[in-house]
């Protein structure tokens, strides 16, 4: 499935820069549609009208590694703008003609540039001061310009911080306005892109919602789809937009583990069975979760039967449902693109992960994944413009195999009946004292260890609650998040008086890495 091929957008060639993904996401942010495509797998027959501009990020090469990277020359006869940023600023220079050498000051981190000459490029960039702070992290500089070159902007150690070919509407940037730490950074994407390539926005909200819907309709025309619904942010968003596009074509199949959070499979069937009038299929495979699961302790062994229970379950149930054609997946544009290799996640090496996504590849079906070019935060708005909650948009991330990976060792009713509780505790706990989203996922997990504990006048013996609670960007790395005194306070009081089955409790400070987000 592909958007609309008449979409105007601003093509970004990828040289494996770990900020490739925030350019693509700023012009996003700008009302733009975006694309990322490696520089290795880029052909001249991609470049259609649609593309109104190119980028060319930044990267770990130099340009001297000629056949470490790939580039057609040809592109530069296209009479399409270009902005070539750090790495992609040096090819720029280099392939019409300039010289790039490894600097004599390298420069990493914030460094101020000074205004030279005037530029589109820089149109209400400098405002009415001389300089700005900019964030660099180069090795190599351009060291001669090309014919028909200009300096717009110089460091103290880059002459050529930002330059340009006005007519052939190439612009080179030696630092990277994609980050935060450049001010002003936003302002030069936003003159390429509306100043220089001239595109119209065509990216907010409401425009993807109609695109997808008429992309979706035109992908599955009158055929049925199957999708497997967990209740979290992507599901809930694939099934809420294919029940926009397609109602009741669309078959959503929620499977109750027994290892979900306190409540969670009542607010599902309330929210899409009630509400959004979903055709929605709900299992309750509580027990056959459990009995599977039975005095298994090993982690790997754990997800290995859950997940491989969920497809059995799916499938049982997809199977009722006659012709069906198409599986719905919430496979997201990171999942997709290469440049994640590059900095990329080891978690998939770590652990197993098992997520609704991950289904049966024997059921022959044909894949409908609408969210595959958008970005979390992106999905997160599409949710909201569909009319779901805020509540179900801003949900913590929940792993597939639920609470069996905050139990250590053997599960049992009794453990996940209190842990329930617990983790419940805790997450009202964050909301009433409004912290909830300013920590990317916090639980409680129950450990298999018993501790000695005095309650009243009566000895206790009773299980150690460990809550974890975490900031992060994208789940990769992590770092535990800082509570007051007082809430920690209250909220071990909390599961300590109203839960039985626990007399202690200990918070996590563990960073990622080198522990994980999860216990197991
Ligand atoms: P770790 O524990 O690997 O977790 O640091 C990183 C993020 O991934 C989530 N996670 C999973 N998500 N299926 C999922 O859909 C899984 O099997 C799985 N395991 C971990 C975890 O909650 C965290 O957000």
């Amino acid at each position: 499935m592909s958007l609309d091929q008449n979409l105007h957008k601003i093509l970004i060639i990828d040289f494996g820069s770990q900020f490739t993904q925030l350019i693509a996401r700023r012009v996003r942010e700008l009302g733009v549609f975006s694309e990322i495509i490696s520089h290795k797998k880029i052909k001249l027959k991609n470049i259609n009208h649609s593309i109104k501009g190119i980028v060319l990020s930044g990267g770990p090469l130099n340009v001297y590694q000629i056949n470490k990277y790939s580039f057609d020359k040809k592109i530069l006869q296209l009479d399409l703008p270009i902005l070539g940023i750090c790495f992609g600023h040096q090819i720029l220079s280099k392939l019409n003609g300039g010289k790039v050498k490894q600097s004599k000051h390298r420069e990493f981190g914030l460094a101020n540039v000074y205004k030279k000459n005037s530029s589109l490029l820089t149109t209400n960039f400098f405002g009415n001061k001389k300089s700005k702070q900019v964030w660099m992290s180069h090795a190599d500089q351009v060291s001669k310009l090309p014919k028909n070159f200009k300096v717009v902007a110089s460091s103290t150690n880059s002459k050529f911080a930002i330059v340009e070919n006005k007519i052939k509407k190439y612009y080179g940037i030696q630092f990277h306005p994609e980050v935060t730490h450049t001010e002003n950074g936003k302002k030069l994407i936003s003159n390429f892109i509306f100043l220089i390539c001239k595109i119209k926005k065509n990216w907010s909200s409401k425009d993807q919602k109609n695109q997808l819907i008429k992309d979706v309709r035109k992908q599955v025309g009158t055929n049925k789809v199957i999708c497997a619904l967990s209740g979290g942010v992507d599901s809930s968003v694939v099934a809420q937009l294919l029940n926009k596009a397609i109602g009741k074509k669309l078959y959503c199949i929620f499977v109750n583990t027994g290892l979900l959070r306190k409540n969670e499979e009542v607010q599902v069937v309330k929210t899409f069975k009630k509400r959004l009038k979903i055709n929605l299929i709900y299992v309750n495979a509580e027990k056959e979760f459990l009995k599977k699961l039975k005095n298994v302790s090993d982690p790997e062994k754990k997800r290995k039967i859950i997940g491989n229970l969920f497809i059995k379950i799916f499938e049982r149930y997809a199977n009722k449902i006659k012709n069906v054609k198409f599986l719905a997946q919430g496979t997201l544009y990171p999942d997709l693109i290469e440049s994640k290799s590059v900095t990329g996640s080891q978690t998939s090496k770590i652990k197993s992960h098992h997520n609704v996504g991950g289904l049966p590849k024997k059921m022959n079906l044909k894949l409908v994944e609408p969210l595959k070019f958008l970005f979390k935060d992106e999905v997160r708005k599409l949710g909201l413009e569909l009319n779901l909650s805020r509540e179900i948009i801003s949900r913590h991330p929940f792993p597939g195999p639920g609470l069996a990976i905050r139990m250590p060792g053997i599960i049992t009713n009794e453990k996940i009946n209190i842990l329930k509780e617990a983790d419940y505790y805790f997450i009202q706990a964050l909301k009433n004292h409004d912290l909830y989203n300013k920590i990317w996922q916090a639980y409680a997990a129950l450990l298999p260890v018993k501790t000695v504990g005095v309650m009243g006048d009566n000895r206790t013996y009773e299980y150690l609650c460990l809550l974890r609670a975490i900031t992060s960007e994208d789940g990769m790395t992590a770092d535990y998040y800082e509570f007051k005194k007082s809430f920690m306070q209250s909220i071990s009081n909390k599961i300590v008086n109203n839960i039985r089955g626990i007399n202690r409790v200990v918070y996590d400070v563990t960073s990622k890495p080198p522990s994980t987000i999860e216990l197991e």
